[in-house]
This record gives C-alpha cells, structure tokens and sequence, in this order.
C-alpha cells in the first residue's frame, strides 16, 4: 500500500515527478475511456502559479457567494454551467485551472440529467433545504396537487425513528465508486443503513479519474467556486459533481489537479497536499451547498483535518454549530508530514501546530491527530480495537493521546450490506444458495472455482481461502511459515491479493511448487473474491492487528468457517468454537504465533474431516448470524443524537 510514512522537505515536492497509476483496482482503471482523457495531471508544485492567488475569497466568503445555488436542483444540469461562468468569475476571474473544467463537464452534466435527478431533489430537500430556505418562492408554485400525493405515499415513513438528523460523510473511497478495502465497503454500507433509520445522508469523495465512466455519467454539475488553501494565498478550483442513489446523495470534489491519478492514493508526497485541499473544499461544499448537517462524520486521516478547520476557517460560518465525529478504521495510517509543508498546504494557524493537537516527536504534523484533538467524538470500528489502540504496541505513537482523549472514544462494531453480501442472490456466484440449500451448492461452487483456478477438482478436499490486502497487517508471515504444513493431501489453499512485493513473491513461490494445491492469485479482483467467499470451506484472517475485518463477516455469511486471530474486530466478531458445548462460529487463537495458527487450522480440519455434522451446524449457524449494520448503524445514530439531541 502506498500509504507509508516519509519525510521530505517542501523542495523535494517540487521536483517530483507524477506517479503512474498503480495497481489496487486495475479493471476500473481499464474501464476508463479513452475520450475521457484529460490533459496530464499537472503538479501540485506551487511556486510558479502565483499571479491570480490574492483575489481568491477565502473558504468562508466564498460560501456565502452562490445565491442561486439553490435553484439549479429544480432546472437541472442545462443551466448549471451558465452558473459556473459567473462564479468563477467572482472569485478569480483569471485562474486557469477554473477555465478548463466547464469543457469537460458540460456534456455529462446533459446526460446524466433526466431520470437521476427527480428521485433527489425529492429527499435531499426535506429536512435540510426546508428549514434556511424559507425564502422558497417555487415552493408555492409547485405546492398545489404534486405535494399531496407524496405526503400520503410517505405516511408508512411515520415509523421511522425520530427525530430526523442529518449527516454528512467525508472520505477518501466509497464502494463502487473508488475501493481498496474495507473503508469502502463501509462508506457504502452505513450512509444506507443510517438512511433507513431516518437520516438525510450526504457522502462527499474525491472525484478521482479512476472511477469508472458509467459513474462519471450519473454525476450531475451542482457547482463551482475557488477556494483559498496554500499560506501564500494560492486558491484552488472546487467542482461539485453530484449523484442521488438509493436515498443518499454523494458529492464529488473536482478537481483535475489533484485527483487526475489512477489510483485514490500514490504516496504522501502527492496525498498531503490532496487530502488538505480536500478536507476544506468538503467543508466549503457544504457552505456552497448551504446544506448544514447536525453532524460531519469523518473518516480516517484523509479526513483528519477537517475537525481541525471546522473549528478555524469555518467557526464563524453557517458550520458552526455543526458537530463533527471522527472515525478510526487504521491507526496505521495517520498522515504524518514536516510541519512546514503542512502549514503551506492548509494555512492554519500556529497554535493548531502545538505538540497537544497536531504535532508530532516535536517535528511532524500529524493529520489525525488534528482530527481526533477537535472532533467532538472518535469512534473506531471495534470495541476490542478502541482498547488496543490505547496501549502501546497496537497506538501506533498515539496510545497517550488516545488515553487522553478516552472520554470521547467508544467502539461500534462494523456490519455488512446484507444485500450486497447475499449468497441467494449473488449474481457473481456460479450456484447462489441459502440455508436449505446450502451443502450441495457450496460443493458445486467449490467445484467450479477450483476449474477456474487449476486446482485439482474435489470436491472432498478442504479449500482454506484467504482474500487480503498483502500487508504484514494481515498476519501473512504467520502463513508464509505454516502454508507446506497446511497441504496434507486433503487440503487446498486459495490466496487473493495484492500489496507488498515480498508477500506476492511468496505466494507465487508456493504456488508453483504446489501445483493443484494452492492457487495465489494476485491482483484485486471482486468477482472472484465473491466466488472464494461461496466456494472455500474456511477463510484465513490471522492477522497482527485488525481495527474490525470484514471479510470474517462476508465469509460466515457465505456459510465459510473464519479461522482468526483474537484481536480488534475479529475477537469481536467471531466467538470460538466450543466442541463440548456446540457453539461458536470459527476457530480462533491468541498471541501472534504461527504455531497457534498451525493449531487452529488443525482445530479446524479436525471438525471438518471427522465430525462434518457438527461443521455443517456451524456453517448454518454462521450464516444465520446477524452481521448486518442495523444494530451498529444505531449506535452511530444515538450518537449522533448525543451530539445534537
Ligand atoms: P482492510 O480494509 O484492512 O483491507 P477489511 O476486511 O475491512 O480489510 O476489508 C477488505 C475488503 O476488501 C473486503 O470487502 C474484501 O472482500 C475486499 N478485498 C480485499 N482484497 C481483495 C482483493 N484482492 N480482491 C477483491 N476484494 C478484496
Ligand atoms: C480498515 C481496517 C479494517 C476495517 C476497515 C473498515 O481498513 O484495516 O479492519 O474493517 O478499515 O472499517
């Protein structure tokens, strides 16, 4: 994962080259068009630029420009491109980077127009327009016949838990827009579940080259402004591309310069400064918008300093009385910078630079450390997870900071789209099954898979399967030392991922010595990951730390027994299998030893190849488990209520 910690000066930043796409979702980058090429991704080195910078408003009044704003939702895409002239030209009436874009956008804006957009200026208005809107002339034009038949439809809404809140989500992926692992499923899922629970729910992303063009069409053109970032004045473009599906409403931040890469994340060299400018034109957005959550729900270190500038930029802005949540899903990942740099790239004051809030062994800038010192709650994805990262092995430099902050911190486990995750329905699936039907489908999935990935077809042979990213996170030296142990003769291994060289390299290797045993297929790939779910017969997560997993989830939902290490979301997710009681729903153990591992998958095989009967009573007992997010997505909601009650 690109995602590593380095330490540069401001100069190293301008002679950098930029990065060619890289590898986490090559079928989108394929899917991309030809056509849809834009001009090669121009640096972030800032230097030259200077001329336009000083007119640019800064992020507050900029905000409070658009007064037509509003209206474009009604009329739709045709005239929202005559709005974008006017605006930029307000704000920064020679900026070259605000002149290029409206070329590109208008032909989407047209096509994506018609049907998307009636579904969304229903339920985005509701809650949030009606309330600062009272201006709303079109209101009584359109009030006569069309508002009473919705009323009536809407009555079994009634049963929705009140009161409505509204939430706005910031992140930097978003399943199927941009993933590379779990953040993205979540991202998806929970915007979904809160919307069931009564929450008007706004997703903001980047609206990176790499998602995919039947995307890119849905989005429609909400807008535009500059927006001041840089300590020597330089103000960026800001688009807004928007898209309404399914009752949540995602809002893309364009911007060419920043997100014309392949990938949502190269290195910190080039991330530092997207993810400062994306943590404020989220924020501006909103002002631009004029929509005012009760709540911002931030997510990771991309989004860390938004806390940060709510609290600055944005405290005497129609936010102000917004609160803010942030979410820990990796406290690996941080986005640590030398100062300098990050005061050029955000322009925040010195005193957020102070060893308590922002800064790091005295020299760096620690981005969620911003986050978490202003945010008015930290959450992370497990209850054992929001434990460990308070001690110092698994608090990655910010167990005492956490400790500190403990008060505000609580855990809520993650869920699973159950629709998504569904192996009745799973059009990816060769033989969808359900409970009833379950043993004989799985051995035909099993059957099939082991066809597509040369194994040996039998169907009486263990498929141990194992879908990660290819970090020393996911516990692969412990399976690098056990895998010869693993192939017994009865035994097959599938391994899908992609990451670190040294664990692809192994992996490989194991392969072409056990020909017909055991497959590596490395890339990332999300059919197959669904036919691996369906067709192994237990999934490997032994991993060296774990904030929830999702995959254990997915699998026991597939009726796959998870073989885990205790730890994080895993401890929490999977209760060990009790012979004598008959209850549990995986194999588990404890200190982070490949012998342990050894032992549970031997644990494992064991029940398998001698007592099938009970296994089969654990596969349907796993499958019938809730794993979804109703209960979890809950707790987020009383949360939220906590904050604005
Ligand atoms: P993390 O977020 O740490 O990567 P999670 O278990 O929370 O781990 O989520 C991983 C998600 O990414 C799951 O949806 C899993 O199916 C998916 N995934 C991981 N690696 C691959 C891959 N190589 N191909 C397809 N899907 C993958
Ligand atoms: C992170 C964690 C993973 C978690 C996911 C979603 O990537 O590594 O454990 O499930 O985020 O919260």
């Amino acid at each position: 994962m690109p995602r590593k910690k380095t330490e540069i000066n401001p100069e190293e930043i301008i002679k950098e080259e930029p990065k060619p796409a890289e590898t986490q979702a090559p079928e989108q980058a394929a899917e991309k068009p030809a056509a849809e090429k834009k001009p090669a991704a121009r640096k972030l080195r800032a230097k030259k630029a200077a001329p336009a910078e000083e007119k640019a408003a800064p992020a507050e009044p900029v905000a409070e420009k658009k007064p037509a704003a509003r209206k474009p939702r009604a009329k739709k895409a045709a005239p929202a491109e005559e709005k974008a002239a006017p605006a930029e030209e307000k704000a920064a009436p020679a900026e070259p980077v605000a002149e290029k874009k409206p070329a590109a956008r208008k032909p989407r804006a047209k096509k994506a127009a018609p049907a998307e957009e009636a579904a969304p200026v229903v339920e985005a208005a509701p809650v949030v327009e009606a309330a600062p809107v009272v201006e709303a002339a079109p209101v009584e034009e359109a009030a006569p016949v069309e508002e009473a038949a919705p009323v009536e439809e809407a009555a079994p809404v009634v049963e929705l838990p009140q009161p409505r809140r509204s939430v706005a989500f910031i992140g930097s992926e978003c399943y199927p827009f941009v993933k590379t692992g779990g953040l993205g499923d979540v991202m998806y899922a929970l915007p979904r579940a809160l919307a069931k629970l009564n929450c008007d729910v706004k997703v903001i992303l980047p609206r990176y080259r790499c998602i995919p063009q039947k995307w890119q069409e849905k989005m429609v053109y909400r807008g535009s402004f500059m927006m001041d970032l840089c300590s020597d004045g330089r103000s960026f473009y800001v688009g807004i591309m928007e898209y309404v599906w399914d009752g949540v409403v995602y809002d893309f931040i364009d911007n060419d310069e920043f997100f014309s890469y392949g990938n949502p994340y190269t290195n910190l060299i080039d991330d530092i400064p997207r993810f400062c400018y994306f943590g404020k034109a989220a924020l501006a957005a909103l002002n631009y918008l004029e929509w005012v959550p009760d709540v911002i729900h931030c997510h990771d270190w991309q989004a860390g300093l938004v806390p940060v500038m709510l609290r600055t930029f944005f405290a005497d802005t129609p936010l102000r009385d917004t609160k803010s949540v942030l979410t820990i899903h990796n406290l690996r990942f941080q986005g640590i910078y030398n100062i300098p740099t990050v005061k050029y790239w955000t322009n925040l004051p010195d005193h957020v630079f102070n060893k308590d809030v922002m800064t790091q062994n005295w020299v760096d800038a620690n981005m969620l450390k911003g986050g978490l010192t202003y945010c008015d709650r930290i959450t992370t994805v497990s209850n054992t997870y929001a434990g460990e990262i308070q001690t110092e092995f698994y608090g990655d430099g910010l167990d005492a900071h956490l400790r500190f902050h403990s008060g505000k911190l609580r855990g809520i486990v993650n869920g699973i789209d159950v629709e998504q995750w569904d192996s009745r329905s799973d059009k990816l699936l060769p033989f969808p099954y359900g409970t009833d039907d379950v043993f004989d489908q799985k051995r035909a999935n099993k059957l099939a898979l082991q066809e597509q990935l040369g194994l040996e077809q039998n169907a009486d042979k263990m498929v141990l399967g194992l879908i990660s990213r290819l970090t020393d996170q996911k516990g692969l030296d412990l399976v690098n030392a056990i895998l010869p142990a693993l192939i017994d003769g009865n035994t097959q291994v599938v391994i899908l991922g992609t990451g670190d060289a040294r664990y692809e390299d192994s992996f490989r290797w194991y392969e072409n010595n056990y020909k017909g045993s055991v497959c590596s297929y490395i890339a990332y790939d999300e059919a197959l990951a669904h036919r691996i779910y369906a067709g192994s017969d237990a999934l490997l997560v032994p991993s060296l730390f774990e904030p929830c997993g999702l995959t254990q989830l997915i699998a026991m939902r597939y009726g796959t027994v998870p073989v885990v290490r205790e730890t994080g979301g895993l401890k929490d997710t999977v209760q060990p299998y009790n012979q004598f009681t008959n209850e549990g729903n995986g194999f588990t153990f404890d200190r982070y030893d490949a012998g342990l591992l050894l032992d549970a998958v031997n644990r494992a095989k064991t029940l398998y190849f001698t007592n099938r009967w009970r296994w089969d009573e654990m596969v349907r007992r796993n499958m019938q488990k809730d794993v979804s997010w109703e209960n979890s997505a809950r707790q987020y909601r009383a949360l939220y209520l906590e904050l604005k009650p």
